[in-house]
């Protein structure tokens, strides 16, 4: 029978007691798995490595929440044999079987859904709703992936008298998967079913700082009847992703993450090793350094809880995040004051607190790059906002809200990625000089304006050039299909997740031409 049309999941409404009490046994049920090791496992069989690492609370910074047999550059070449084993069967299994193991994925995602939340609290520091967003998000890839992965799959056929031609889409072969860990369910989920659901044999590294989560993707996709050895995961780190690319055996490289690994690895890639008989394809989704220009007839009501949301909400640490605000002069002093009084209300806390907004950053090295760009932010401007963490600070990694005005176009803080909870504010003069400081970085993921002039919306929505686009509403929080996500310049390839062009990017095209 014909599939529902798809429909983004709703989030959890946790105003309801019922939601809270489900969310507050789930953490209590991870909270007594704390600690617990995890082998590695290569096609069903527990492999000793010898080194083992952790995942630590990001909140708490001496509760280790899983303990994990550390994969080698030699397990990703193992990892790699048995995907390509395993490769012929897979990509012959029809579409639709393929796509029916991503439905019952989301199903049972939709079963286990306090449970992924909580682990994601813990393991991330992701306060309830992020999370709850994020494994959200993680049951739509699968929802929308399969659907369109049926679609493709009955091909195009284009027949003219004495003639037939079929245009049909086939796997390319093993890919790695290389994701981050700020969305540690839906990032591995899109890049991982994606390939799957088009017939490719996954190797799957997550990030070191999200291993426990990435494991239970993989639980999930074995019970939803994945066959053996068609993913694995490999917990590790950098060494494990870079032995993945170097792989002459490996045709397709799905990676998000930082600007400079992504650069690497196209680098890399593009040159082919001795005997490698293809061109690896590579999908990089990297960083931004994203704007949002107010416009000075703008409801500042609403422009202020845009610009907040998107610029603190999970500490700042999205690719999609606002860290530079540009200001039109006449409403420039109003603006900045309420945003300011407003960001200084924002409950920083422990993120399996309910009521928490800015929960802690992801470990200690992060805490001390962020801590770097409040310095530099007191040499670039006025530090209008520095919130501070109090005891916090001892528990975990934490970072308060930091806004710094009057900054300079130029400026680092106004150039480079911080990925945490600062907000640099910049003043233009007229909309054309907020669009160029706009345009003005090396990125162009997400931006948005708030303006209530038609002729300056359409201006805007002409001359602003980033991936996604947003208008009086945050620049953050995608939602598959609706928003297909993904940047340019050196924000990425151009790909677009959750869009109906993605899986294309896992798929070679045939064309069959016969002569009837
Ligand atoms: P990262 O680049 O440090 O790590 C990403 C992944 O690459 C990890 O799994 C890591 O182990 C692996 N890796 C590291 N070195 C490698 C190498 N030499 N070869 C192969 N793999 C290697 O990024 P991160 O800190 O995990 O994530 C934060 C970054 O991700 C930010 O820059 C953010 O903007 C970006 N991001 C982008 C998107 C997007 O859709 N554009 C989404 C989320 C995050
Ligand atoms: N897709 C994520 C967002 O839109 C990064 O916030």
């Amino acid at each position: 029978p014909a599939l529902p049309p798809f429909q983004n999941e709703p989030p959890v409404d946790f105003t309801r007691p019922e939601a809270r009490a489900a969310m507050s046994e789930a953490l209590r049920v991870v909270r007594d798995q704390f600690g617990r090791f995890y082998p590695l496992v290569l096609n069903g069989r527990e492999v000793a490595t010898g080194v083992e690492f952790t995942s630590t609370d990001p909140g708490a910074s001496e509760t280790i929440v899983g303990r994990f047999a550390q994969a080698r550059p030699l397990d990703a070449r193992d990892a790699i044999s048995i995907a390509r084993e395993r490769f012929g069967a897979w990509s012959a299994t029809p579409a639709v079987d393929r796509a029916s193991v991503l439905l019952k994925a989301a199903s049972l995602m939709r079963a286990k859904r306090s449970t992924l939340s909580a682990w994601e609290v813990y393991e991330c520091g992701k306060p309830w709703r992020e999370a709850d967003g994020d494994v959200a998000e993680a049951i739509d890839f699968c929802e929308f992936y399969a659907r369109e992965m049926i679609r493709l799959a009955e091909g195009r056929h284009r027949d003219v008298p004495g003639e037939t031609n079929a245009i049909e889409r086939i796997a390319r072969g093993v890919a790695a998967v290389i994701p981050p860990w700020n969305f540690p369910l839906a990032i591995p989920t899109g890049m991982t079913v994606a390939a799957l659901v088009a017939g490719n044999t996954v190797v799957l590294k997550p990030s070191e700082r999200s291993p426990r989560i990435a494991l239970l993707l993989a639980e999930v996709l074995r019970e939803a009847g994945l066959p053996e050895g068609v993913l694995t995961v490999l917990p590790g780190f950098g060494d494990v992703g870079k032995a993945l690319v170097d792989d002459p055996r490996v045709n397709l490289i799905a990676f998000t993450g930082s600007r400079d690994v992504g650069l690497e690895i196209n680098r890399k890639a593009a040159e082919p090793a001795p005997g490698q008989d293809h061109v690896k394809r590579v999908i990089a989704e990297m960083g931004g350094k994203n704007a949002i220009i107010v416009d000075d007839d703008s409801d500042l009501d609403e422009a202020v809880v845009g610009v907040l949301q998107s610029a603190f909400g999970y500490a700042g640490q999205k690719c999609s995040a606002c860290s530079r605000v540009i200001v039109l002069d006449g409403i420039y002093d109003a603006f900045v004051g309420r945003l300011v009084d407003a960001a200084r209300a924002l409950p920083v806390g422990p993120a399996d607190n309910p009521d928490t907004a800015v929960g802690p950053v992801i470990d200690a090295k992060a805490r001390e790059r962020i801590e770097g760009y409040k310095t530099i932010a007191e040499g670039e401007g006025d530090v209008v906002l520095s919130v501070d963490v109090g005891s916090l600070a001892a528990r975990g990694n934490y970072v308060g809200p930091l806004i710094v005005a009057g900054v300079r176009p130029d400026a680092r803080i106004a150039q480079e990625e911080v990925f945490g909870p600062v907000l640099a504010v910049l003043r233009a003069c007229n909309l054309d000089e907020a669009l160029r400081i706009a345009n003005g970085t090396v990125y162009a993921l997400t931006g948005g304006l708030y303006s209530r002039s038609p002729a300056n919306i359409d201006h805007v929505k002409r001359e602003f050039r980033v991936g996604n686009l947003y208008v009086n509403r945050p620049i953050t929080g995608a939602l598959v299909d609706r928003q297909p996500f993904g940047g340019f310049q050196l924000s990425g390839i151009g790909t677009k997740a959750g869009g109906t062009d993605y899986l294309l990017e896992f798929l070679l095209t045939r064309t069959i031409t016969e002569n009837t």
